[in-house]
């Protein structure tokens, strides 16, 4: 729960708008928010995306799970009021992000519903893009794959809560985009995206 403590605070706006930022990046600022089980493909499919663009000259940045939580999260941890905390921290970062004009791609598991609309809800509200990403890969594949040997050690019982073992997910009901990562190779699920944020006018050319 979030706790108010920032009292007699007034808001100050920019000298220029959105618009005028975007013009330069010839892009429209918005996140992309990966959502999937540990193994799943967010992270790979994240750094990849993220390197197409800027090869394509455009202005992309990944706020990853683990990485972020080196550092702004590295107080938290992953019962239910932690995972929330993290999402609601993220949900912020890539709304300044967005609102700065950089296509902001976000890596994390996310397993909670309620937290990844919270932050969509953020989003519109600030009229954002806001493209929920469900990376779709069997859960008995990304078991398999274990690349940190995580759900090994969640199955001996020296990692509680870990999602997909004894930790919940819930798949997103309506994602802009589903990716298959064990069908498809990241190049492909890439593509996908890419197809995407030009349809629907994100990129200029
Ligand atoms: S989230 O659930 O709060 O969105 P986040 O994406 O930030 O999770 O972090 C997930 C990463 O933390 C995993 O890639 C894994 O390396 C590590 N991790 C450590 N403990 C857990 C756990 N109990 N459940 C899931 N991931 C965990």
């Amino acid at each position: 729960m979030t706790i108010f403590k920032a009292t007699n605070i007034v808001w100050h706006d920019n000298h220029l708008n959105r618009r005028d930022r975007e013009r330069v990046l010839r892009q429209q600022g918005c996140t992309i928010w990966f959502t999937g089980l540990p193994a799943s493909g967010k992270s790979t499919t994240s750094f990849t995306l993220e390197h197409d663009l800027i090869n394509r000259g455009y202005t992309a940045y990944v706020l990853d799970g683990d990485n972020i939580r080196h550092g702004l999260n590295k107080n938290l941890g992953f019962s239910l009021e932690d995972r929330e905390e993290n999402i609601r921290r993220i949900g912020e970062v890539a709304r300044l992000f967005a609102d700065a004009g950089i296509i902001v791609l976000t890596s994390f598991i996310s397993p909670y519903r309620k937290q990844r609309d919270f932050v969509r809800k953020l989003h519109v509200a600030a009229g954002l893009g806001f493209i929920e990403v469900f990376v779709d890969a069997p859960a008995e594949i990304c078991e398999y794959r274990d690349p940190k040997g995580l759900y090994k050690k969640a199955r001996r019982g020296e990692l509680k809560e870990f999602t997909g073992v004894d930790g919940p997910y819930e798949s997103p009901i309506q994602p802009e985009l589903v990716v298959k990562t064990v069908k498809n190779l990241p190049k492909e699920c890439v593509n996908q995206i890419l197809a995407y944020l030009l349809e629907n006018g994100y990129l200029k050319s």
